[in-house]
């Protein structure tokens, strides 16, 4: 199993009280596979997903229980500068709302470089040659002439598409989608899921 969650249990402590969050989700994803999950608003979805991704916001959320298995290693127990390492590099996330995940005032190739620069050291150049190639790779048309706009010239859609282009960037084991489409209309919707679905096939080869 590339991914074990286990008896997973996260809480939120509030002036309010405790809140239960997630109580007791298990479940596994193998290379190569899709998981979906399925669930009413305020199941906690996100929640999970922030706990196995390391980014939950603590306080007031804690994990209070389970383990996190990834690669045959558990999180939960690594210590933070581990799991940056792993974010990002193994694994990565796609969010609902690709304008607040991407910065505003840097091109979209500026943020797919630092990818390469920062997590593999490469230059400048060839960072940048890159974050065109990536754009080519989700289909953004004219890649190399819109690697120089900012996340605001960009259509909804295109926007997500880059987001999944940072999130592919450094081939990550493992994708992460929390409502990766509520935002975009019917038809775009059904473009981004097929470009997931066809950059798994590729991964995979
Ligand atoms: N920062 C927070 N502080 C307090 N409670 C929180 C926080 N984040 C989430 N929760 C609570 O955790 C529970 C699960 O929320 P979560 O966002 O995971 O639901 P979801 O299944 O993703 O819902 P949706 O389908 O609406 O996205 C909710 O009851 C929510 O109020
Ligand atoms: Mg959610």
């Amino acid at each position: 199993m590339l991914l074990e969650v286990r008896d997973l249990h996260v809480e939120f402590r509030t002036r309010d009280g405790v809140a239960k969050a997630v109580n007791g989700v298990t479940y596994g994803v193998d290379e190569g596979e899709t998981l979906a999950v399925l669930g009413e608003s305020g199941s906690g979805k996100s929640v999970t997903a922030q706990a196995v991704m390391g980014i939950l916001d603590t306080p007031p959320g804690r994990v209070t229980g389970g383990e996190v298995v990834f690669q045959g290693r558990d999180l939960l127990t690594l210590k933070e500068e581990e799991r940056r390492r792993i974010r990002g590099a193994e694994m990565a996330m796609i969010f609902q709302d690709a304008l607040s995940a991407l910065n505003p005032v840097l091109t979209v190739g500026d943020q797919l470089a630092e990818m390469f620069t920062v997590h593999r050291g490469m230059s400048r150049k060839d960072a940048r040659a890159k974050a065109v190639e990536l754009m080519d790779r989700v289909r953004i048309p004219a890649a190399r002439e819109r690697v120089r706009q900012y996340p605001h010239q960009f259509s909804g859609g295109m926007r997500q598409r880059i987001m999944i282009a940072m999130a592919i960037a450094l081939e990550p084991a493992l994708i992460i989608a929390d409502e990766p489409t509520t935002a975009l209309d019917v038809t775009v919707q059904a473009q981004v899921m097929e470009l997931l679905a066809e950059l798994q096939r590729e991964y995979r080869m």
